[in-house]
């Protein structure tokens, strides 16, 4: 597939190396060092540009900037009409934040209208999503995942794996808060995860039971 990041950075650069590596076309964007944009894509067999040509260019956006730097990256993205977005952000910035009660997942969506919005990459270290990618078997590490469109999350969980992680979907942007900082309680933020593990957070919120605590792995980092 066609992939725009708009910030390749620790996040999205990392995202653009794996999908790149899994054959699909990465073009990225939005760098103050234009220089140093172009020499990661030449790197990884893709291109760069503006965001809006990163946009027009792709099927799906992965949108990896600091919080703070959003409504600019918007602005310069244009218009995302009937684009898949990926959004990695946490929402540690200026404002505008989102309201008491509201998840950063819905509040963006709202923010990227005409996109079909999911949001996935934002519960792990930069440095350890490097590590772990491409685990195998019982050790593949997940990626959480939520978004209002089942087909969206369907394509972007078959992305998820192509980085060499498990997508597990939460439901949809109102209801992620599980996927969302802070760290506990009530929140998988921060912390490792496999899939049987996981199920057993996703089973437990479907039974408005608190999620289970925090999974410890002998043989992973
Ligand atoms: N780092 C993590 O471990 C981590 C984990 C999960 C989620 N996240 C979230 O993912 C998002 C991206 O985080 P990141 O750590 O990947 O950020 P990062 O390494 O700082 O990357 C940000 C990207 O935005 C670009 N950018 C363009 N204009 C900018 C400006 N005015 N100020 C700052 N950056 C600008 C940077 O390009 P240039 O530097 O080339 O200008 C860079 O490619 C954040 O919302 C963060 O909360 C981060």
């Amino acid at each position: 597939m066609r992939i725009g990041i708009v910030g390749a950075g620790r996040i999205g650069g990392g995202i653009a190396r794996q999908l790149a590596a899994a054959g699909h076309e990465v073009k990225l964007s939005f760098s103050r060092d234009a220089k140093k944009l172009e020499e990661l894509a030449r790197e990884l067999g893709g291109s760069s540009g503006p965001p809006a040509e990163a946009v027009q260019f792709a099927e799906v956006i992965v949108f990896s900037v600091p919080w703070s730097e959003l409504p600019n990256a918007l602005e310069q993205a244009g218009s995302l009409a009937g684009k898949i977005v990926i959004d990695t952000t946490n929402q540690f910035g200026n404002p505008p934040l989102p309201p008491e009660g509201d998840t950063a997942a819905h509040f963006n969506a709202a923010r990227m209208s005409g996109a079909t919005y999911t949001k996935s990459f934002n519960t792990l270290t930069a440095g350890f999503q490097a590590q772990a990618a491409g685990r195998e078997g019982e050790r593949r590490v997940v990626q959480w995942l939520c978004g209002d469109d089942d087909s969206a999350k369907r394509l972007v969980s078959g992305l998820i794996e192509d980085a060499g992680f498990v997508a597990v979907d939460v439901g949809g942007t109102a209801d992620c808060s599980v996927m969302e900082a802070p760290r506990r309680p009530g929140a998988v933020y921060g912390e490792e995860y496999r899939l049987a593990d996981a199920q057993a957070v996703v089973a437990a919120l479907d039974d408005g039971q608190p999620i289970p605590p925090t999974p410890r792995y002998e043989d992973g980092r």
